[in-house]
């Protein structure tokens, strides 16, 4: 596995990679890496021939009060992780390299850019689309990987994907869950054990509600209303979001009849924990 640190440096590996004729995929993250990332490095490893993974922890993208200086860098155990899933390339810029000094161009999503957790976290998708479009340039994959967990930002990059002509596949994978529910982030990390326990309402109550879609209750309104209900009773955790949504548009939709995304989003402790389930037509 190379480790290219400059954008010049990656562009040369990427020439070489593609001199070869090889097919690029892409798997960016911020690093601190679990099971989630790595499902996203072997879907690439098994759809490409060549896999990039870039490690950056994007500042545009948090907010000024939130967990930049603190975010957990893990960089010599994400790089072994990495060696063993046959990585070819590992991009780690540093800020400056991403963000030269004096860099005032930013990509901006409107509308869905500014909804669920763009309207929790403003200027986060930004941020996100900022960096992600600076690294299709950089890279230029032909695929490019990233998880449901997020699946906002997935409705954002696919915007700006089909928006600026990217000429490339966004591929959304699934949900890597612990064996209790709980959805893998970096940010669990941050977690007690008492607050691990507590963060598991959020997958508990999204299973719930698609127990309860199966069981024939298809109006958003009284599941959202029971799913709200159950968490505001949870002293433990402090509620941002729970949102019945369209999953291409993020916005909120009244019968779950056709396919909906359910979207949850809360503080346990001081972390911040988002979830979702995708639900099938019926
Ligand atoms: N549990 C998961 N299953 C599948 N993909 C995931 C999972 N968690 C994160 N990803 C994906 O990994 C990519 C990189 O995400 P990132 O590095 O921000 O990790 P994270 O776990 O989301 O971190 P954080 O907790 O800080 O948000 C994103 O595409 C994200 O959706
Ligand atoms: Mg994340």
């Amino acid at each position: 596995m190379q480790i290219v640190r400059t954008v010049a440096e990656t562009r040369a590996a990427l020439r070489a990679l593609r001199s070869k004729g090889l097919t690029v995929g892409l798997v960016p993250t911020m690093g601190a890496l679990h099971a989630g990332h790595l499902s996203l490095v072997r879907a690439a490893r098994e759809q490409c021939e060549a896999v990039v993974v870039s490690i950056f922890v994007n500042p545009t993208q948090f907010g000024p009060n939130e967990d930049f200086s603190k975010y957990p860098r893990t960089f010599d155990t994400d790089g072994k992780l990495l060696e063993e899933e046959k990585v070819d390339v590992l991009f780690a810029p540093g800020v400056d390299e991403m963000y030269p000094s004096g860099s005032t161009t930013f990509v901006t999503v409107e509308e869905i850019g500014d909804r669920l957790d763009g309207a929790s976290r403003p200027g986060h998708f930004r941020g996100v689309a900022t960096v992600v479009a600076k690294l299709f340039h950089i890279i230029e994959p032909d695929k490019a990987y990233f998880g449901q967990k997020d699946a906002a930002q997935i409705a954002v990059l696919r915007r700006m994907v089909r928006d600026l002509n990217f000429p490339l596949e966004l591929i959304a994978c699934p949900t890597v869950r612990e064996p209790d529910g709980l959805a893998m982030s970096s940010r669990n990390r941050y977690l007690s054990s008492e607050d691990r326990t507590h963060a598991l309402t959020l997958s508990k109550t999204l299973f719930h509600t698609e127990q309860r879609i199966a069981a024939g209750t298809f109006t958003a309104r009284t599941l959202i209303d029971d799913a709200v209900a159950a968490l505001a009773a949870k002293p433990h955790i402090r509620l941002d979001y729970f949102r019945i949504i369209d999953p291409d548009t993020l916005v909120d939709i009244e019968n779950v009849r056709n396919g909906a995304l359910i979207a949850v989003a809360a503080f346990v402790g001081t972390t911040r924990l988002i979830d979702n389930l995708l639900t099938a037509p019926r």
